[in-house]
């Protein structure tokens, strides 16, 4: 409630709306108030120098609303996440592990914080403890705007926006919490990932790195949400034609769950595919609701419902990205 707190004030009611302005700036004034000020996120981006990434203004306690479109785990329990009016460009915020629990992408989210150095030298929004509300969740926010690798020697012109990195392969092995090599097109950029990742497989198949671009150590950098296949779409063209998205969306709940949610619930689970490929086929009810969904063995060829299952469990990415 300390947000509210000049809202609150006792003076209210019969008192001149002048005079109860200066009553609260007084109080303000005299420690005795928290000034909160509701702002837009580009309001709150224009005090920050875009040449040195430094914030003008660490004092103002900002008040914004937006979508999460990224959120990383960095050593240390910081949680770096970006909050963006739907297409626009994202303000960094920082909060600590236990503050971001709702700061999962596609949810509006509503916070309150200072501007300061964030993790990497650029400012960022400071979260104040408790201030993160949920306005909404599964809230799309925006395209994203494909690029190529040689794009991220310079990635300014599409700094805090959602893109993505088409066309990679990751640096085989296991995740180690920090950074990999995504190489294509003849050249290499570094993706951050979230410290949930440690010691996970990484993807084998060429695949498309969703994100926001950062600068670290003046060095371009793809802060990764989402890692999709690149043949995802053969896969989509397929859901599509056995009439899967007739009842699914990857990304919202319609008839039945979103891929999205699916994959989530089963990014640590082993037995993941063959419970998955096994609902295809034979239908099933219950694990989401009581809808069921009908057995589809019949109608579609095996080898499409493999296809299908691993690709929607790849979207456990998501989910993985942003623990
Ligand atoms: C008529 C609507 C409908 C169609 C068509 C449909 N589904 Fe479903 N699907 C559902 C419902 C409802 C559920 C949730 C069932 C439950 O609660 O167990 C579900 C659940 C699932 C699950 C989750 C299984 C689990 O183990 O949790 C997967 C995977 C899935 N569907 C894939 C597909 C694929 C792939 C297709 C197309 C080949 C498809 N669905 C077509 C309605 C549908």
């Amino acid at each position: 409630m300390r947000q509210n707190a000049t809202r609150a004030l006792p003076v209210g009611g019969y008192l001149p709306v002048r005079m109860r302005h200066w009553i609260s700036i007084g109080l303000v004034a005299a420690g005795v108030l928290r000034s909160v000020h509701a702002a837009s996120i580009p309001d709150v981006l224009q005090k920050v120098d875009p040449a040195t990434g430094k914030a003008s203004d660490t004092t103002t306690e900002f008040s914004v609303s937006g979508i999460v479109s990224a959120r990383a785990t960095l050593a240390g329990d910081v949680v770096l996440a970006f909050v963006q009016p739907p297409g626009g460009v994202g303000l960094p915020v920082v909060a600590s592990k236990a503050d971001a629990a709702l700061l999962a992408p596609r949810n509006e989210v509503t916070l309150a914080g200072k501007l300061g150095d964030g993790p990497f030298g650029w400012a960022a929004l400071k979260i104040n403890s408790g201030s993160v509300t949920l306005q909404a969740t599964n809230k799309a926010f925006g395209a994203s705007e494909p690029r190529g690798v040689a794009f991220f020697k310079d990635a300014s012109a599409s700094e805090g926006r959602y893109v993505q990195l088409t066309n990679v392969t990751l640096a085989a092995g296991k995740f180690s919490g920090g950074t990999l090599q995504a190489t294509g097109d003849g050249g290499e950029v570094t993706v951050r990932v979230s410290t949930a990742t440690t010691g996970r497989d990484v993807p084998t198949a060429k695949v498309n790195v969703f994100g926001v671009p950062v600068k670290v150590d003046g060095k371009w950098e793809l802060l990764a949400a989402r890692i999709l296949p690149v043949d995802g779409r053969t896969a989509q063209t397929l859901a599509a034609k056995h009439t899967c998205l007739t009842c699914h969306n990857p990304d919202t709940k319609m008839v039945g769950p979103s891929y999205r949610d699916i994959a989530a619930r089963y990014k640590d689970d082993a037995e993941a595919l063959p419970k998955v490929l096994s609902q295809i086929e034979r239908g099933g009810t219950g694990r989401w609701g009581t809808v069921p969904m009908p057995p589809l063995g019949a109608k579609v060829p095996e080898a499409d419902r493999k296809v299908l299952g691993e690709w929607i469990l790849f979207y456990r990415w998501d989910a993985v990205l942003a623990d």
